[in-house]
């Protein structure tokens, strides 16, 4: 097992990684919510449960970016309040993102921030969502809208759940890998080439590391800047291009990881037009992504409505598009100068 700490002072926690980890669950004797969904509950919600007293309380939601909404929030909120929770009540999320987003969210803002777990159960969320503390719901008017900062008490990244977790996902999983090494770890890169075969088998060992190199990125950038007023925005890194996508293509047509995959190698491309990074370089990051499995050219959208789509990007300050790029490969960078005519071509070239 692994263990590391999210160093926040007062709010700091620790992240156990690897398989088994859900008995180091540690509820410190308070009553807990258990939020799920309809498909991981059936899975793993008992081997959960045989650790919790008997009774414990439980809220299963229907799975799906789709449900991650204020109405979903609510019937969390509904089922502590009507179980009788105080300030000394304790959610755990058990799911991937959308249900560590929502349950976060509930527990942020019940009583004004009451304390939750994340159990992690996809690859994205062991290695992204779980950790740093972002909450939050999607509103009709954009993703990840309305939410809070709140972190968990504790992180349970146990690679036994990922048994079960399909293909698609756990590829969607990995372009979230990819992007620490290609935002600042270059040696990681050259670690995850070489790992490609043991990475698609799941080796349980050779996992352990990964997430755990992953972690202890995104555990020293939150450290940094837990709200996002600087570096932690490099963590975005094919993500203003990939959001475009996916509402583009319609949520859930393209999944997150994918479209963060076609995203990062476009972030790579423009760099390459700006003279940044070499094309050697955005050919590795390509190769990569495409040995785990992952798509890396951008479904049909008029460079217009992409464009239009960019512009609605949170990281818009000031009416003016700000772009995480590779400054080369291996070292990310936050740009607001990005000229109209490379960015142009990347539009064009990228599908
Ligand atoms: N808070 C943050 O910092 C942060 C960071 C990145 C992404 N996110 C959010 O995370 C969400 C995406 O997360 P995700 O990719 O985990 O998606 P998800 O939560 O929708 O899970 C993907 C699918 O896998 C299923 N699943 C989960 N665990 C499983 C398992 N062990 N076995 C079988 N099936 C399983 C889910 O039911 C779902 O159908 C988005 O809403 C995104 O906005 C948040």
């Amino acid at each position: 097992m692994r263990t590391l700490q999210v160093e926040l002072g007062a709010r700091s926690y620790p992240i156990d990684i690897g398989p088994g980890v859900l008995s180091r669950l540690d509820t410190q004797g308070q009553r807990c919510l258990v939020v799920s969904n309809d498909t991981v509950a059936p899975l793993h919600l008992k081997t959960l449960l045989a650790q919790l007293p008997e009774g414990t309380a439980t809220c299963i939601l229907p799975d799906g970016e789709a449900h991650k909404t204020l109405d979903s929030a609510g019937v969390i909120l509904d089922a502590l309040a009507a179980g009788g929770f105080h300030r000394d009540g304790l959610v755990i999320a058990l799911g991937g993102g959308v249900i560590g987003d929502l349950a976060g969210f509930a527990a942020a803002v019940y009583h004004r921030g009451i304390a939750f777990i994340q159990i992690p159960t996809t690859l994205l969320s062991m290695v992204d969502s779980s950790v740093g503390g972002k909450t939050g719901v999607n509103h009709p008017a954009g993703k990840n809208l309305i939410g809070a900062f709140h972190q968990p008490r504790q992180v349970l990244a146990d690679l036994q759940l990922l048994d079960t977790l399909p293909s698609r996902e756990y590829a969607a999983g990995m372009a979230e890998v990819v992007k620490y090494a290609a935002l600042g770890d270059l040696a990681f890169l050259d670690w995850l080439e070489a790992q490609t075969p043991a990475l698609q088998a799941r080796d349980h060992a050779v996992l352990a590391e990964m997430v755990e190199r992953c972690c202890a990125t995104k555990a020293r950038i939150v450290a940094a800047d837990e709200r996002e007023q600087g570096q932690r925005a490099l963590l975005n890194l094919g993500h203003t291009f990939g959001h475009a996508i996916e509402t583009a293509s319609g949520y859930g047509t393209v999944l997150h990881g994918e479209a963060v995959a076609i995203g990062m190698v476009m972030a790579a491309d423009l760099s390459y037009r700006l003279g940044w990074t070499s094309l050697t370089d955005v050919e590795r990051l390509r190769d990569l992504l495409q040995a785990l499995d992952l798509p890396t050219r951008c479904p049909p959208i008029p460079p217009e409505q992409f464009l239009a789509l960019m512009q609605r990007d949170k990281k818009v300050l000031n009416n003016r598009l700000r772009l995480v790029l590779l400054k080369p490969l291996g070292q990310a960078i936050i740009t607001a100068d990005v000229p109209p005519e490379p960015l142009q071509e990347t539009l064009l070239a990228a599908t």
